[in-house]
């Protein structure tokens, strides 16, 4: 915690992660008919893709769950905003210890380290959890990394927190994710704009806490902490990780 505190990230960015309105709105329709269907939402944040799903179809019901007590208070409000409070239930938990619920759709959007283990574990964690609590015909919207390439030696080096294996190629993510007992229904990709609007949503508030607070003793910090993420940024991830959405139907 730094003094004075840094603004929410849902201050600027409207889901946490590289999504323009349009390419969420093609997702929702991408799961099918929602009419009187279960959405939960796995690792949710403030929710905004499961709102905007439940905003689309007035029968469908929501469940969201996340680590985050400030992001799902944001998405609760959010939700008695848009009158949606009556149709959703976002609760503050830990995946690693929730036994899971009924569901007709999954989203886990970003999220698939929810479930613990090593980071090479946490794809097919995120799959063989899914594949349990959907039966045949659930639909599964997940939002995955993937390497756009391989990275050079300078971006390993900078990515030194990503084990290579985390992650796979486009068609070994989408093969992986077959495995598992889905059909591939849609599949798309963040594009660079999407990223670049995300990252940049992403440090906004660093940047103006730093020119609104040039005397806290925790401006260093707060620098140090920008300019990492730039470096990451800018010399690891841009040009090597993508960001996948597979609509997925259970077999
Ligand atoms: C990159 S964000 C994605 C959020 C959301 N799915 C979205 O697209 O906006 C990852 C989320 O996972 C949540 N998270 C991490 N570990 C968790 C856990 N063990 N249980 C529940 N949520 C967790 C974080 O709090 C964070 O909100």
């Amino acid at each position: 915690m730094v003094t004075p505190p840094l603004p929410p990230l849902y201050r600027d960015a409207d889901f946490n992660g590289p999504l323009s309105d349009a390419h969420a709105a093609r997702l929702i329709h991408s799961l099918g008919p929602l009419a009187g269907k279960r959405i939960v939402d796995i690792g949710c944040g403030w929710a905004e893709l499961l709102l905007r799903a439940l905003a689309s179809e007035p029968t469908a019901t929501g469940f969201g769950i996340d680590l985050g007590e400030e992001a799902v208070g944001h998405g609760r409000a959010n939700a008695r905003e848009r009158g949606l409070a009556d149709r959703v239930q976002l609760v503050v938990g830990d995946v690693g210890s929730w036994p899971g619920t009924h569901a007709d759709v999954v989203v886990n959007n970003g999220a698939a380290h929810v479930w613990g283990g090593e980071p090479e574990t946490h794809t097919a964690n995120a799959l063989e959890a899914v594949s349990d609590l959907l039966g045949p015909g659930g639909r599964f919207l997940f939002g995955e990394c993937f390497w756009l390439r391989e990275p050079t030696g300078e971006e390993s080096e900078t990515m030194r927190d990503i084990p290579r294996a985390q992650y796979r190629s486009l068609p070994d993510l989408v093969d992986f994710a077959l495995s598992h007992g889905f059909r591939l229904r849609a599949l798309s990709q963040a594009d660079l704009w999407e990223w670049d609007d995300f990252e940049n949503r992403h440090t906004q508030g660093l940047e103006e806490w730093l020119l609104a607070n040039p005397g806290s003793p925790d401006t260093d910090e707060v620098r140090a902490r920008a300019d990492r993420y730039r470096e990451f940024r800018v010399r690891g991830t841009r040009e090597t990780i993508g960001f996948a959405y597979l609509s997925l139907i259970r077999v």
